[in-house]
């Protein structure tokens, strides 16, 4: 029997490209997104390996349910996070609807799949769970004036973060393994969806994210942040928070006195 991978937002950018390249190793797929269109296009595109197309938005708990009983019945040896929008904007002037929506693509979708199809993962005894986020979660620090306002999103990607490298522990010894994926800038259609137009800025291809996310897997990383050329940057960060976890006691701290 093949492989089987869920991707989500397997209609355009990184996901297409996880899709394209699953297909070509030989995984059965399924994939979603809301633009059906694409859906049926790419399965017509790939009569080699079974493709199953399931519309779904990711930004309702009826979208959410529905993917999350696909992971929990179908025997899943991959599922790819991916889907996701920015909605780059002052928090105060961010509409609710779209705040609302962030938070439900970005941190509710990938809690509740990965939450459905980890316990299948561990009966068979292995699995493998991409979280998509990207290099903005480690942009907290920065400067005001360096940045543009994106509190919900940048925080969306934080939490996958913490969610992946938390799970991936507890995961210890049962072939089951999450892995957040970092990339930076990447060619696709998420900022002109927003209206900005990134295409002067130099940007990663999609099929070179999905590179690193596989072959990361083979180095046994957790975070795997395709851009970052030295490995020990990210190992420094880990260290540091670790560092400051482990640096804390019920006193308090004689600054605060
Ligand atoms: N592009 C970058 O520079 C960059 C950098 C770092 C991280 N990332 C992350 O990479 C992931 C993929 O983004 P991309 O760059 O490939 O952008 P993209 O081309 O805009 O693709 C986004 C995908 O998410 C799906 N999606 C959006 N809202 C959805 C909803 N409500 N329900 C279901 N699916 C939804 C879209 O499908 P439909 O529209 O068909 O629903 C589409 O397939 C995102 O999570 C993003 O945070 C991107």
């Amino acid at each position: 029997m093949n492989q089987l991978a869920l991707v989500t937002g397997a209609t355009s950018g990184i996901g297409r490209a996880f899709a394209e390249r699953l297909a070509a190793d030989g995984y059965d797929l399924i994939v979603t997104g809301r633009r059906e269109d694409r859906l049926a296009e790419f399965a017509a595109a790939h009569p080699d390996v079974r493709v199953r197309t399931v519309a779904a938005d990711l930004s309702t708990d009826d979208g959410i349910d529905t993917l999350a009983a696909l992971c929990a019945a179908e025997p899943l040896t991959m599922l790819v996070n991916n889907a996701g929008v920015a909605h780059y904007m002052p928090l105060a002037q961010l509409p609710a609807a779209k705040a609302g929506e962030l938070v439900h693509v970005k941190v509710g979708a990938p809690t509740m799949l990965t939450r459905a199809a980890v316990g299948g993962m561990q009966e068979r005894g292995g699995g493998r769970i991409v979280n998509v986020a990207g290099m903005i979660a480690f942009s907290g620090p920065a400067d005001a004036s360096v940045l543009p306002r994106r509190a919900v999103y940048a925080g969306s990607l934080a939490y996958l973060v913490a969610l992946s490298q938390t799970l991936n522990a507890e995961l210890e010894g049962t072939g089951v393994r999450v892995q957040v994926l970092c990339p930076g800038v990447v060619a696709s259609e998420f900022h002109e969806r927003q209206g900005l137009d990134l295409s002067a800025v130099p940007r990663m291809a999609a099929a070179d994210v999905v590179t690193a996310s596989l072959r990361g897997f083979e180095l046994g990383e957790v975070v795997t942040a395709p851009g970052v050329e030295e490995a020990g940057l990210l190992d420094a960060v880990f260290r540091a928070d670790l560092a400051a976890f482990g640096g804390q006691s019920p006193e308090l701290a004689s600054r605060y006195r």
